[in-house]
């Protein structure tokens, strides 16, 4: 059973798949009582007994609202059917709430889907993934296109930057409930259409999926399922008709949730500083990259597309930009075998400040991001993000 609160789901594990039996907005719970006690009443349970033995029902109430069943609850223990017979093994938890279904790994369409998906990453921490991410997100937007970020960060730095984390403390989080998390380890439930917020950092809206703390926990959990990996790529088929760019941002690592970005994604961009220590992280970026090439095969993807290194963060000092920047651009392509973007993202105040901008809302300081476009439309850095917009757009369209 699934609730937020407003809306009450009975569903059903037969032995191939997951069906919702009964479904009801929260406040009609009581009204339909007598039917949810005819699937799920202790009684009725019993009687049925004798009745299909393969067919489990996953349900609880849940009063307070937000609360949803996952992969470490003990709901077995609250399930009202205890064990099904005598001789039948006993049901994990795992089997009960986690993917059951074996993801149907559908050929890609002979034609080219029109919905173009960017992932931005780079191993090394702090090198402007984010920043790039929402910025680029605001510059594509106002440039007419439809767009929408999944932030698979556990860091949840973007979904911050999106202006989604109002709350001051846990108790308020209203994100734990539907992330994308949630999206990642359920195939049949959490949608992108369901789980995608609209936010306020830029204007036309940019839809987020936002991340969670919770990520970084479940990540032992989801990877020994290895089809978990394709489950996004999956439901991002959903929505190629709603948007014409989604953006991923990634975590500073190695992990499952990079893994998922690149195997989802049809092009890459790899924010770097371009020093020494970014430089080595690219030999790592090239192994994930190929990693995620072999995953790609199983579902008929054709090879992730680099677009290439983003020099970001890189410094507006004039020999620098004339004497440095050019031979460590050159080094970036000679070395490492990657080319570097025509644009270039520089180091700018205005790019910091937009993300930590707040408002007093009844004398409480609330985060108020906006990018860096509806920020300072004129600065340096809006510029740039639209010339990023503009180099992107001509390459994957
Ligand atoms: N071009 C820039 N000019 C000035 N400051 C920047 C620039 N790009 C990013 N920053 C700042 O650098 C810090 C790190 O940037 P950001 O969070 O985008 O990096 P990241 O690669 O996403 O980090 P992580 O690996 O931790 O996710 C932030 O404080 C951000 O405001
Ligand atoms: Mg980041």
């Amino acid at each position: 059973m699934l609730t937020n609160g407003k809306d009450f789901r009975i569903l059903e594990r037969t032995a191939e798949e997951i069906e919702l039996v009964f479904q009801c907005r929260g406040i009609e719970i009581e009204a339909n009582l007598p039917e949810i006690k005819a699937i799920i009443g202790r009684e009725e349970i019993l009687q049925r007994r004798s009745g299909s033995l393969n067919s489990v029902i996953i349900s609880e109430i849940i009063s307070e609202p937000g609360l949803l069943v996952f992969p470490e609850t003990p709901a077995i223990d609250r399930l009202p059917i205890p064990s099904l017979d005598a001789t039948s093994e006993p049901i994990t938890n795992q089997q009960l709430i986690a993917p059951i279904v074996e993801p149907k790994l559908e050929p890609i369409s002979q034609g080219e889907p029109s919905m173009k998906t960017i992932a931005i990453y780079h191993n090394k921490g702090g090198v402007g993934k984010t920043t790039t991410v929402v910025n680029l997100a605001a510059a594509l937007s106002k440039q007419g296109k439809k767009v929408l970020i999944i932030d698979l960060d556990s860091q949840a730095n973007t979904t911050f930057a999106a202006g989604l984390v109002k709350f001051q403390d846990e108790d308020e989080d209203d994100i734990k409930d539907k992330n994308v998390l949630h999206v990642l380890t359920f195939e049949e439930l959490f949608s992108i259409k369901e789980v995608a917020r609209s936010t306020d950092f830029c204007d036309p809206v940019v839809n987020v999926v936002p991340s969670h703390i919770d990520l970084m926990s479940k990540e032992v959990e989801l990877t020994p399922l290895g089809y978990s990996q394709f489950i996004l790529n999956q439901k991002l088929k959903e929505v190629e008709t709603d948007y014409d760019v989604v953006i991923i941002d990634t975590p500073p690592s190695l992990n499952l949730y990079a893994s998922i970005a690149l195997i989802s994604a049809d092009y890459l961009i790899i924010p770097s500083d371009l020093k020494p220590f970014a430089n080595q992280g690219l030999n790592n970026v090239k192994g994930l990259i190929k990693k995620a090439n072999t995953s790609r095969k199983i579902v008929n993807k054709p090879p992730l597309e680099v677009l290439g290194v983003l020099a970001t963060k890189i410094s507006t000092n004039s020999k620098f930009r004339t004497s440095t920047l050019p031979r460590r651009v050159q080094l970036i392509e000679d070395k490492y075998g990657f080319e570097v973007m025509e644009s270039t993202i520089f180091e700018r105040e205005d790019l910091a400040k937009c993300a930590e901008l707040t408002e007093i809302i009844d004398d409480i300081e609330i985060p108020a991001p906006r990018s860096v476009l509806d920020f300072k439309p004129e600065s340096d850095a809006a510029q740039e993000f639209k010339t990023l917009a503009l180099e992107v757009w001509r390459k994957i369209k």
